[in-house]
């Protein structure tokens, strides 16, 4: 097999480092990739953020977050920490960055990294703008094509609307230019996103039937446990939409919808999800609707509303969930809804996409039982227990004529191989420079495009609702109609039924 391209030396450096992205995600993954050397030993990490910390308190940082992560060895940590850094200062004060690459060129020279540089931007998003423009004009990242390269890798949401994300990528693309550019959406990284594509156009069973004369409609679900932890004053700025359905879930969209490029690169790749983004007209919103957890119970826990959540205003009408229907006007999907919703503080976790085809005809099962019976539906998962699972109809044994609903199932779990992070993938892609699986210019404004109009309509006609489901329930009763009244219903739990024990055995 083709091995991927060996990594040039690099420094890394990560601003917004004291930050919980950068604990329980970047730096876990950077120490699991160093473990399994696919990193070169010539690499070095800096963190900068304002807290007035010492190496040591950033190693330590770090230790916590990789310990949480999984299993740590002491010497492979030891070997690891002798390449992280911290500079203490204010990303938005010229002489503290002026600071950081003085103290990058030390680090630079002592593990002899020649200069190749990746700026991790995770600070909040209000801070990007004043950030690139000052690195730029002290000359910390430098315009594409120069040696040693520099390369930005910018968090989500990027932007706070269509005309904000534009702004943001002329910034983008005068300071440091698209092929340097490195937009992440960690959704990109997981294994069964990058497996849809093996699964949808390296098989011959599924293609011929993804379209509008076998598909019914599309469900694609986010819907998680957590509230919104200690990243009130974050979400209170983005809420549902712009936190995970403006980029994960359209992401995920366009993978499902996409036609199959000539070939599987960067540019193939993205062009065919720009042209799926560019055929879903804005959400009518009429065809939306949101909602905010109040207090309840999750999992037999009581936990609190958004309203009273850390950095939440008690009287806010910031969304935590939201449905939609969407329309792909294009020849494959024309007429195949796409629903969508996403919510904090559910039920359950679960990230799913649901195909729910079309019933065929059923008249020669004239006096059969089909009550447990229901047309084929492919679910893929892509958290928890990620897989791809295919319900199909199958004659339950015995005497009486029935028909039930059976799974086919494909669990990575059951592969014995495990899965590795997004973040892995994706920082590995970053090294590497392999922007595949990272959203290009166009993506990201297209995916404004989509949900800018619903946005301020809501925010011009504030809910009189709110909080207007529970914590620990599915979300509010207006989610459910939004299907009914198509006759449809979300997807339920998980799509396998009990077996029930053969007669005679037990
Ligand atoms: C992030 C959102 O991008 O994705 C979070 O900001 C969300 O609000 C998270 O919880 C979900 O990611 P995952 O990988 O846990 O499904």
């Amino acid at each position: 097999m083709a091995q991927r391209p060996v990594t040039d030396p690099v420094t890394l450096i990560i601003v917004g480092a004291t930050g919980d992205l950068a604990q329980r995600l970047l730096l876990p993954a950077l120490f699991r990739l160093r473990v399994d050397a696919q990193i070169p030993d010539r690499f070095a990490v800096v963190g900068f953020s304002r807290r007035g910390w010492s190496h040591d308190d950033f190693r330590a940082f770090a230790r916590e977050g990789a310990a949480r992560a999984g299993e740590v060895d002491e010497d492979a940590w030891r070997r690891f920490a002798d390449h992280l850094y911290f500079v203490s200062g204010d990303s938005t004060k010229d002489e503290d960055l002026r600071a950081l690459a003085q103290a990058l060129e030390k680090i630079e020279d002592s593990h002899r990294t020649g200069g190749n540089r990746i700026v991790y931007v995770a600070s909040p998003p209000s801070t990007y703008e004043p950030l690139l423009t000052a690195l730029g004009r002290i000359g910390l990242i430098r315009k594409d094509g120069a040696l040693p390269w520099t390369r930005v890798i910018i968090e989500k949401p990027f932007g706070h609307d269509e005309a904000s994300a534009r702004r943001l990528n002329a910034l983008v693309d005068q300071i440091i230019g698209e092929a340097a550019v490195f937009r992440i959406d960690h959704y990109l990284g997981k294994e069964t996103v990058q497996n849809m594509l093996v699964f949808r156009f390296a098989n011959t069973v599924f293609e011929p039937i993804w379209n509008r004369r076998y598909v019914d409609h599309v469900q694609i679900s986010f819907v998680e446990e957590i509230g919104i932890g200690s990243r009130g004053r974050f979400y209170e700025e983005v809420g549902v939409v712009r936190d995970v359905v403006q980029n994960h879930m359209l992401q995920l969209l366009a993978v499902i919808a996409m036609e199959p490029p000539a070939v599987f690169e960067a540019e193939g790749f993205r062009n065919e999800k720009a042209k799926v983004l560019r055929a879903i007209p804005p959400v009518r919103p009429e065809h939306a609707v949101r909602g905010q957890y109040g207090p309840g119970l999750v999992r037999g826990e009581r936990v609190r509303g958004y309203r009273e959540e850390e950095g939440v205003d008690p009287r806010s009408v910031t969304p935590t969930y939201a449905a939609m229907r969407l329309q792909v006007e294009n020849w494959r999907w024309a007429g195949v809804p796409f629903y969508l919703r996403a919510g904090k503080r559910l039920a359950r976790k679960e990230t799913e996409i649901v195909i729910d085809f079309r019933q065929p005809p059923l008249m020669m099962f004239r006096g059969w039982d089909m009550t447990e019976m229901d047309p084929n539906v492919l679910v893929m998962r892509t958290t928890e227990d990620e897989g791809i699972s295919l319900q199909i109809a199958a004659r339950i044994p015995g005497h009486r004529r029935q028909i039930r609903t059976v799974p086919l199932d494909f669990s990575y779990a059951e592969m014995g191989i495990a899965e590795r992070p997004a973040y892995e993938h994706l920082l590995l892609d970053a090294v590497r420079g392999e922007q595949t699986f990272f959203t290009r210019r166009d993506e990201v404004e297209l995916q404004w495009a989509v949900v800018d109009p619903l946005l301020r309509h809501w925010e011009e006609h504030p809910p009189r609702d709110f909080p207007n489901y529970a914590a620990g329930s599915m979300g509010p009763a207006v989610a459910d109609e939004l299907l009914e009244r198509a006759g449809r219903r979300w997807r339920t739990g998980p799509p396998i039924r009990e077996a029930e024990p053969a007669p005679g055995r037990s």
